[in-house]
């Protein structure tokens, strides 16, 4: 007995610092990366499918290490154009962009920012999107390709 006490108390404290300080999830997350491809997250519809590039200007791209300077433009991006409707860590009018890369091609966001009326019309998983959403359409900002690119850049880092 003498021994486990020490241990209970160990662990406790290392499950309460876990769990407690959500600065730490961020640390947390990207090394639960891996597991997280199969199970979470799959807000929304469900659907994770990184083979579909969806429909629109963008047929392929390929990312590199995450350029800091795209990531703070296209933060200020999503918080001028897309708040209204979206945050960035939870679900609200439409789902939260966090993680969306393990459910979405890179080439399928860009192509949902840049064109949804047709994405949401066409695209398999669009349409789905739009029927959870109680057909709230995604509404285009008119966001340039430049523009959509660094928000794509900010949503690698959520
Ligand atoms: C008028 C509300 C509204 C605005 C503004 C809006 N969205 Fe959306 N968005 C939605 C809805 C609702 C959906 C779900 C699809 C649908 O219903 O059309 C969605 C879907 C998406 C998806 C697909 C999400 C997923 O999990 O697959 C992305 C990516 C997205 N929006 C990005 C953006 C970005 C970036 C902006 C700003 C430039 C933006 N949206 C502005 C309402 C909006």
């Amino acid at each position: 007995m003498k021994l486990l006490l020490p241990s209970v108390l160990t662990l406790s404290i290392f499950l309460s610092s876990c769990g407690g300080g959500s600065e730490k999830s961020k640390a947390t997350e990207s090394s639960e990366k891996p597991a997280a491809k199969t199970e979470a997250p799959t807000s929304n519809t469900g659907i994770v499918d990184l083979d579909n590039k969806g429909i629109g200007p963008i047929s392929s791209i390929s990312l590199g290490d995450i350029d800091q300077v795209k990531v703070d433009e296209g933060k200020k991006l999503f918080d001028s154009y897309c708040v209204a409707c979206h945050k960035a860590e939870e679900d609200f009018i439409g789902p939260a962009p966090k993680g969306i890369l393990k459910r979405r091609s890179p080439e399928w966001v860009m192509n949902m920012i840049l064109n949804p009326s047709e994405m949401t019309a066409k695209d398999p998983i669009a349409k789905k999107l739009l029927e959870d959403a109680n057909g709230v359409p995604m509404i285009g900002q008119g966001l340039t390709e430049e523009q959509t690119r660094s928000v794509l850049e900010y949503f690698r880092t959520l």
